[in-house]
């Protein structure tokens, strides 16, 4: 039963990823000083796997309490690096906070993962590398653009670090995730996305405002180049999206990679636009949406889609959740909140 060191374990997505890794047979202790979630999302995974997951609510950019971790699990053999700051109109704000909490945090694992020989290490990284794509659907090879935010810049930053650093540590296999536009919860209801911060993402704006904490919402823009208007996303379903990380993990654990570095999509490769994911709601929710069609929010690609046949092929990795299950789910857990 190898023991992984999850990073991020009470955010969003990191929470999903431990109950599928403990129902999946790892061991698994967590990170995450809490800066975007609640403690009580650590509480209610232990309680869907019926086990305590253990937390070491310690801030990543803090070089002395990071190692203290490591010396205290030594068998650690693999980390999820899921902690960093997400939202992309706060890093264009304080760009420093960013760049210091993301890439400091990132540089302090990433010592830990050389000095004690880890053979896995996963990072979240995003299709925000890609910027404004020029083909779609996207691959792995598909070439970056200069990002649209210094939240971006961090993504692409970890990546390249993680190039840099892999030929120095050979016993360890680099796996970077780009995860497309991820949604939904767990069929519990016990744990959910609820982020600290106002929501800005698609879904959870539909949820919240269905629910009535929001008046109406707004769909940014109707006059793009698509079937009917609007932007088009690759929504992926966080419990989808949670069995990556475990495929990628048992891949990288294994030794199956041919390089100690390698880069996985990880979407649907089906793109849905902003008014079909209304649609997807309004069907599955049995409610009306109050939305109004609003202008362009500034920096928004027109469209992006994942071709995910890299991570299916190597990774047998096959998402079976679609747009009506996120929302279903994001639903049920917007109507009785944990946290
Ligand atoms: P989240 O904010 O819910 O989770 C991140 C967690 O990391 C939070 O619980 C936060 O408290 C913790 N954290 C941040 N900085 C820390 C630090 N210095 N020390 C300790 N803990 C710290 O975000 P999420 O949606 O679960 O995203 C997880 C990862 O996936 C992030 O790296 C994010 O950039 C990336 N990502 C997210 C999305 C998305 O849309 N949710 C898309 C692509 C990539
Ligand atoms: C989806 C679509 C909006 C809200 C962001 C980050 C990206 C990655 C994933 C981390 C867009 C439209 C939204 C609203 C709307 N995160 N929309 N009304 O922008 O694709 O990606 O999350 O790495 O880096 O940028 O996601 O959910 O904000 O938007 O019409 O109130 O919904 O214009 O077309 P996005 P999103």
């Amino acid at each position: 039963m190898a023991k992984i060191l999850v990073t991020g374990g009470a955010g969003y997505i990191g929470s999903h990823t431990i109950v599928d890794l403990v129902e999946k047979g790892f061991q698994v202790v967590s990170i995450d000083n809490h800066h975007n979630s609640s403690p009580k999302a650590i509480d209610n995974v232990s309680k869907i796997v019926g086990q305590n997951i253990q937390n070491y609510a310690i801030d990543l950019c803090d070089a002395h309490q990071v190692a203290q971790v490591f010396e205290t699990h030594p068998e650690i053999e693999g980390v999820i690096h899921f902690a960093a700051l997400k939202s992309v109109g706060d890093s264009v704000s304080d760009p420093i906070f960013y760049f210091r909490n993301n890439m400091g945090g990132m540089i302090n694992i990433l010592e830990q993962v050389q000095k004690h020989q880890v053979k896995a290490f996963i990072f979240s990284s995003s299709c925000t590398v890609y910027g404004n794509a020029d083909e779609l659907p996207v691959t792995e090879s598909t070439p970056m653009k200069p990002a649209e935010s210094p939240y971006g810049r961090t993504k692409q930053f970890g990546e390249q670090m993680i190039q840099d650093i892999a030929p120095v540590c050979p016993d360890t296999n680099f796996i970077s995730l780009r995860y497309f536009n991820p949604a939904g919860a767990h069929p519990s209801g016990l744990i959910g996305e609820s982020a600290m911060n106002k929501a800005t993402n698609l879904v959870p704006v539909i949820t919240e405002t269905a629910n009535g904490k929001r008046a109406s919402m707004s769909v940014f823009g109707e006059d793009y180049d698509t079937r009917d208007g609007t932007c088009i996303r690759d929504y992926i379903h966080v419990m989808d999206l949670a069995d990556a990380h475990t495929k990628a993990l048992q891949f990288a654990l294994e030794g199956r990679a041919k390089n100690n570095t390698e880069v996985f999509n990880l979407g649907i490769g089906e793109g849905v636009s902003v008014l079909e994911a209304i649609q997807a709601f309004e069907k599955t929710s049995n409610t009306t949406l109050n939305y109004t069609m609003g202008p362009r929010r500034e920096g928004d690609v027109v469209a992006i889609y994942a071709d995910k046949s890299k991570a299916t092929t190597l990774l047998g990795w096959n998402p079976s959740k679609g747009i009506e299950d996120i929302m279903r789910t994001a639903w049920a857990w917007e109507l009785d909140r944990k946290y």
